[in-house]
């Protein structure tokens, strides 16, 4: 291979289609022919993909096929739940099935590749794109990338279904200074490793194809040129051997960061930190020619990046089948099916925050009923960020889904206010709707593009004038006594304390996809108990975050009877609605925790049972999660630690037992040298229903030396 094949190889660009035909941004059809462009993003439809792939395995020197790749984030045409939602479910095997639908559905259209499983920790709703990830916990973030990792990409990388998965934002992009998307992060090692490492490195043993760095420095360093963090531990210590793909632009970017003069001196920084493809720079293939010549890189690793592009597709069968990924069109029964998939996970993925006097599920068919607000009828937002397919119409919004499940039902549509505007005079019209309904259901929150990348927000209550608009109703629904029921979208836990007191119901839906008005009728009829479980606690006020249940307790944990604690004078320190949180149409009593061994070595595993019963008059599952404390030991512990979660179904009056089984080894920390120690001595194990301790049984055992 010629230098310029070579770094042909490790250039991803951007391509788009133009009615003459297909056209690359600040490039040409004639780069894939010469052999200089090697991978394209954001280009996709069987014939769109296989006319360029020709162009590349028929018409260029060499005739390795091109890699398509696309953010497949949550669905391609069929659009699942955000991710944020889709962690809700803390279902394993639903977090694959949806993972490995969209892969075979962008697949049909010709892609090879997605960059995700987006896999940063957030603990903090401001960032957007806590939207795009698993929650605030880093356990339950690891369960969450193999899960998507083993979806995408399938048992066999090469099987025309399958796309290769990309982990991404390794990592500590989460905690951005301010919650400022972009901004730097300046975290301690502990943090990183104990917090936002542990999802890629679960991404890792589940054999992900490919990692991408963030954007962001950490302590100065950015990930696109951190050497210690892709070589020493990503390749190192995790043993990852796959493609590092670097983020749009981002090597280009290390000059604004301050730590490259030119391109050239970016590309050798990213170059050897071990970033194999450059996505959107141009900088390997305009940079790394003079690189060499200054020798700031050698050849070999020129050469051993191409072998890891080249081996990643060949293990995606591109050289012995360049055009099976679209070569099938889908079938519509497979079509439907998959649709079908996106109604029942949208409904599983709602979180039922309150419900006071079991307002829902709603009785059947009321005579009439109101849906108020701007989120009622807007069938773009239930796309949610990142959806890559056009718009093609067919989601389903909140009204059409009421009027369809309650055909016997007046449905009244008031929008009342604008999403994000200054008019009010809409609200007299909603108010007026309030007095002919049964009941009343308030769509709030927030759009789309509100959330995910670029859309951190300082305020995190509803925008414009919704809680003008929510106030109005709510206080004419009181004083009729009807009740109100408010669904909130959005992409991130809102700051709504006023709403959570005032409505009677509210039922966080984040952004549902396709499906969204099927799945939120199905849980207000009845027809599904919801099951949600928040994964990133609800502040009461911006001025608490990050708050999150992993806390450690500090040296004056919070004491109301002592003034100098750790504690706001304003506000509690607890969320408003803790991880883990969200009620069902059952209602569970936990009993009976039996934990053993009662005194457990490393060897072994600890096995613990709870016994629940569904004391409700509904059949509905219920989440059990199970946490620890290390009370004492040689680096202050936080006080809980998530280790595991089951769901159990339960018929009314039903009563069933749940089992965790967890290997001893989990309970290792990171000692004072940060490497894994088992610590003797006591252990609180906690059973619950979420993260407030209040509702937590717990016992204590004790874990001792091997021997
Ligand atoms: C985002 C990535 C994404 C990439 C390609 C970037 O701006 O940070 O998450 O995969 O664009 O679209």
């Amino acid at each position: 291979m010629t230098l310029a094949e070579k770094l042909g190889q490790l250039t991803m660009t951007a391509a788009g289609y133009a009615v003459t035909g297909p056209v690359i941004a600040g490039d040409s059809t004639a780069a894939i022919r010469a052999g200089t462009i090697g991978n394209l993003l954001n280009l996709f439809g069987a014939d769109r993909v296989h006319e360029l792939q020709r162009i590349a395995v028929e018409e260029s020197r060499l005739g390795i096929p091109l890699l398509f790749a696309l953010d497949v984030i949550h669905g391609h045409r069929t659009l699942f739940p955000i991710p944020l939602a889709e962690a809700a479910l803390f279902d394993p095997a639903a977090w694959a099935l949806s993972a490995s639908e969209a892969a075979a559905e962008a697949a049909a259209d010709g892609i090879a590749m997605t960059f995700a499983p987006m896999l940063d920790v957030s603990r903090d709703p401001r960032w957007g794109r806590s939207a795009e990830g698993p929650g605030e916990d880093p356990w339950l973030g690891a369960q969450v990338a193999q899960a998507k990792v083993r979806g995408f990409q399938g048992p066999e990388l090469a099987a025309a279904q399958a796309l290769a998965a990309v982990a991404k934002h390794y990592c500590a992009y989460g905690p951005v200074t301010a919650g400022r998307d972009y901004a730097s992060v300046d975290i301690s090692e502990r943090s990183v490793r104990e917090v936002h490492l542990p999802p890629f490195a679960a991404a890792v043993r589940a054999g992900a194809a490919a990692v991408m760095p963030a954007f962001t420095d950490l302590a100065g360093i950015p990930l696109t040129a951190h050497r210690e963090l892709l070589q020493d531990v990503l390749r190192g210590e995790l043993g990852f051997d796959g493609v590092i793909v670097s983020d749009y632009n981002a090597i280009a970017e290390l000059i604004r960061h301050g730590v490259a003069a030119d391109l050239p001196q970016a590309a050798a920084l990213a170059l050897n930190a071990g970033v194999d493809i450059d996505m959107m720079a141009n900088a390997y293939r305009a940079g790394l020619p003079v690189s060499l010549e200054r020798g700031l890189v050698q050849p070999a690793q020129i050469d051993r990046a191409v072998h890891r592009v080249l081996t990643l597709k060949q293990r995606l069968g591109l050289f012995d089948h360049p055009y099976q990924r679209g070569a099938v069109r889908e079938a519509p029964a497979t079509l439907a099916a998959r649709r079908q998939l996106a109604r029942t996970v949208a409904a599983q993925s709602l979180v039922l925050l309150r419900n006071e006097r079991s307002v829902l599920p709603l009785a059947d068919s009321p005579r009439c009923l109101a849906v108020i607000g701007p989120l009622a009828d807007a069938a773009a937002e239930m796309r949610g960020p990142w959806a890559m397919t056009p718009d093609d119409g067919t989601q389903v919004t909140v009204l059409a889904g009421l009027r369809s499940a309650l055909p016997a039902t007046e449905v009244l549509h008031v929008a009342g206010v604008e999403i994000d505007g200054a008019d009010r005079s809409g609200i007299a019209a909603a108010v007026r709707a309030v007095a002919q309904a049964e009941i009343i259901v308030l769509c709030l929150g927030e759009a789309a593009g509100m959330s995910g990348e670029a859309a951190s927000r300082a305020h995190l209550d509803l925008p414009g004038q919704q809680r003008a608009l929510a106030q109005a109703v709510i206080d004419a629904a009181r004083e009729r006594r009807t009740p109100v029921v408010a669904i909130l979208f959005s992409g991130r836990p809102l700051v709504v304390p006023w709403l959570a007191e005032q409505a009677d119901a509210v039922l966080a839906a984040w952004f549902p996809g396709s499906e969204a008005g099927h799945a939120i009728a199905d849980v207000l009829s009845g027809r599904v108990s919801p099951c949600g479980r928040t994964p990133m606690a609800w502040p009461r006020a911006v001025g608490q975050i990050p708050v999150y249940f992993a806390q450690r307790p500090g040296g004056r944990p919070a004491d109301s009877n002592n003034h100098f604690t750790s504690r706001y004078l304003d506000v509690p320190n607890e969320p408003l609605f803790a991880f883990g949180h969200g009620l069902s149409y059952g209602r569970f009593r936990l009993s009976n925790l039996q934990v053993s061994p009662r005194q457990l070595n490393e060897r072994e595993r600890l096995e613990v049972r709870v016994d629940v019963l569904n004391e409700g008059s509904r059949t509905a599952r219920e989440t059990v999660f199970l946490f620890t404390h290390d009370v004492l030991a040689s680096v202050s512990r936080p006080l809980l630690e998530l280790k595991g979660f089951a769901a159990i179904e339960l018929q009314p009056g039903e009563r069933g037992t749940v089992t965790l089984s967890v290997p001893a080894t989990e309970l290792r920390f990171l000692g004072l040298d940060l490497r894994p120690v088992f610590e003797a001595g006591e252990i609180e194990i906690l059973v619950g229903p979420s993260a407030d301790r209040r509702h937590l049984l717990a016992q204590t055992i004790e874990l001792i030396d091997a021997g």
